[in-house]
């Protein structure tokens, strides 16, 4: 697959670090071009402007800051697939600075298929995932696309809805980070499906 970063920061170098072991296409996009390039070499990728990266990747991952987010992802071509793996995240009280940004962008790039995902754990996790890790991911469009670099990375890609309900997995990541900061573990939070509802699911009789 051919894959356009925005962006050539922690989590571009984390995600298209294993996207490239995996035998991918990446072009590394980058305001300054020297850091694009470090980046392109370090990982074995090729480096290009912003829009040259946004116009090379049939998937395309935004990772810049959230409050760019917006304005970075209108370079990306009608359509594409855009991963948003922003967090809007208040560091001051682990709050959303910005509600619902994959949606906002969604409303500013129409034509483009955003996907949220990767933004519930760190650059770290990427790098070398725990067997097993499930990456929820929200979109109404390019899923499959975005499951299979889900499964590049070494992870297991959980269908979590559509676009709209991009905006819990936003609050959930707020949530789960100010518990991580305060030394709490999120693992033990969530059980396994059988111990959450037994032997009988909602809406099955
Ligand atoms: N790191 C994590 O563990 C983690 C986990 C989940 C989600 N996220 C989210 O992922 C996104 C990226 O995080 P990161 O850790 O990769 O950040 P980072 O290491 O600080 O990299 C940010 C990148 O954005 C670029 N950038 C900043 N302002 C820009 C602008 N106005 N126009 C174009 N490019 C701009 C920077 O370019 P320069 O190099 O030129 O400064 C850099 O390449 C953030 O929204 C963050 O919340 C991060």
């Amino acid at each position: 697959m051919r894959i356009g970063t925005l962006g050539n920061g922690l989590m571009a170098e984390a995600l298209a670090g294993r996207w490239v072991e995996a035998g991918h296409d990446v072009m590394v996009g980058g305001r300054d071009p020297e850091r694009a390039a470090e980046l392109a070499k370090r990982i074995g990728a090729v480096a290009g402007s912003l829009m040259e990266a946004a116009a090379y990747g049939e998937v395309v991952l935004l990772a810049v800051p959230a409050e760019v987010a917006v304005e970075v992802a209108k370079l990306v071509p009608p359509g594409r697939t855009l991963i948003d793996c922003t967090n809007a995240l208040d560091h001051r009280d682990f709050t959303l600075a910005h509600p619902a940004t994959a949606e906002a962008i969604s409303r500013a790039v129409p034509e483009v298929q955003v996907v949220k995902a990767f933004n519930l754990a760190a650059d770290t996790v990427w790098r070398n995932p725990p067997a097993g890790l499930g990456v929820p991911i929200c979109g109404d469009g390019g899923l499959d696309l975005v499951a299979e670099l889900v499964q590049s990375v070494g992870c297991v890609p959980v269908t979590a809805g559509g676009l709209a309900r991009a905006k819990l997995l936003e609050a959930t990541a707020a949530l789960a980070i100010g518990i991580w900061v305060g030394g709490g573990d999120v693992r033990g939070m969530f059980p396994a499906l059988a111990d959450a509802f037994g032997t009988v699911l909602p809406g099955q009789p």
